[in-house]
């Protein structure tokens, strides 16, 4: 059978360089089969479980989406529907969904759990964000690179925020394996684990990327073509003061973008999303009302700037996702993965 099938996508780092160059590239194949209304069911009849213990927008409504696109049913399952690791351990749910459904994707605080759901379930499992990575976001993000540059090799992106939290530890990983120079741009204090660079540096020597990680925003950001930033705040994370003293001299603005030096049609903005850009939100309201900012990790000029590319990150997330899925678990054959460009 395939090379991916029955495998499950819990951290990039259990993939090789050339399966993720693959998924990348399989992830625009089904966009265009998309945009040209040509069906592409390769889970017809398949049930997928999607389990959700931290609230998400794109993910789950990608995940939704793709899987009735491709012909499975979807079954949201959110915190406060199962017991999960409240009444029933990951174990016993794990075993109890693998008897019912064909794959299961989890979004959730610990990588422990969705690597338990893998063990136990016998069924592909996808993790949809957990707190250490974001691997299907990693699919959706190299895709739109290479929409933009037309290919991935050789391109430096910058990650200025957060070094520490899943984000940035998939972007320093991934884009190693795919010959992506990635800078980290971050105050000492939220620089990524040892361990997290020591895998991101195996791959690098391995396809010729130059990550680094650094304070320095300007030697950080110089020649870079894709600036990104996260929100400085995850999920399950209430330490607001000392971020945004760590972090406020870190925020995206004009100044960094026209601090790379780079010409404007070989620079992008990208952001998972969501964004803290304006206060247009209960959240944004409460913050200005707290901290005194309406701006936390870009500014609202440069989210709306022309080298905003977010919302095309956002559309693919469905067409990742969807390759992620069929890949794994549908009804289609991959002989063999071709070597890296
Ligand atoms: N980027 C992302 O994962 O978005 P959601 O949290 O809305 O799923
Ligand atoms: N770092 C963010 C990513 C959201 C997609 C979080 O974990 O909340």
């Amino acid at each position: 059978n395939s090379v991916f099938q029955g495998r499950s996508l819990l951290a990039e780092k259990d993939f090789t360089p050339a399966e993720i160059q693959y998924l990348v590239d399989f992830g625009l194949h089904l966009k265009a089969l998309r945009h040209n209304n040509i069906p592409h069911r390769y889970l017809e009849g398949k049930n997928i479980a999607l389990l959700f213990e931290k609230a998400s927008t794109r993910t789950r409504a990608a995940f939704t989406t793709a899987a009735i696109e491709l012909g499975a049913h979807p079954e949201y399952l959110g915190a406060n529907d199962i017991q999960l690791g409240k009444k029933e351990s990951v174990e016993d749910t794990a075993i109890v969904l693998g008897r019912m459904f064909d794959g299961i994707e989890f979004r959730g605080f610990k990588q422990a759990d969705v690597e338990g759901l893998a063990k136990y379930s016998g069924v592909p499992v996808w993790n949809g964000l957990t707190d250490e990575w974001h691997p299907t976001q990693m699919i959706a993000d190299f895709m739109t690179v290479k929409e933009n540059f037309g290919h991935l090799k050789g391109l430096t992106l910058t990650y200025v925020g957060d070094g520490r939290n899943n984000m940035a530890n998939s972007l320093l990983v991934t884009g190693s394996m795919l010959g992506v120079n990635i800078h980290i741009v971050a105050p000492k204090a939220l620089h990524p684990a040892a361990d997290v660079i020591a895998i991101a540096k195996k791959f690098a020597s391995q396809t010729g990327a130059k990550p680094m990680v650094t304070d320095d925003i300007k030697a950080g950001v110089k020649g870079s073509n894709i600036i990104y930033t996260d929100v400085w705040v995850s999920m399950g994370e209430t330490n607001w003061e000392e971020r945004v003293k760590l972090l406020t001299p870190y925020q995206v603005n004009m100044d960094m973008m026209r601090a790379t030096g780079t010409p404007d049609d070989q620079l992008i903005f990208m952001h998972c999303l969501p964004a803290f850009h304006d206060t247009n939100t209960k959240y944004g309201e409460d913050v200005k009302e707290q901290y005194g900012i309406t701006e936390m990790e870009v500014t609202d000029e440069v989210f709306r700037s022309k080298y905003a590319r977010h919302w095309d990150e956002a559309e693919n997330r469905k067409h990742s996702i969807k390759a992620i899925m069929a890949a794994t678990l549908g009804n289609l054959f991959i002989p063999a993965v071709p070597d890296l460009e």
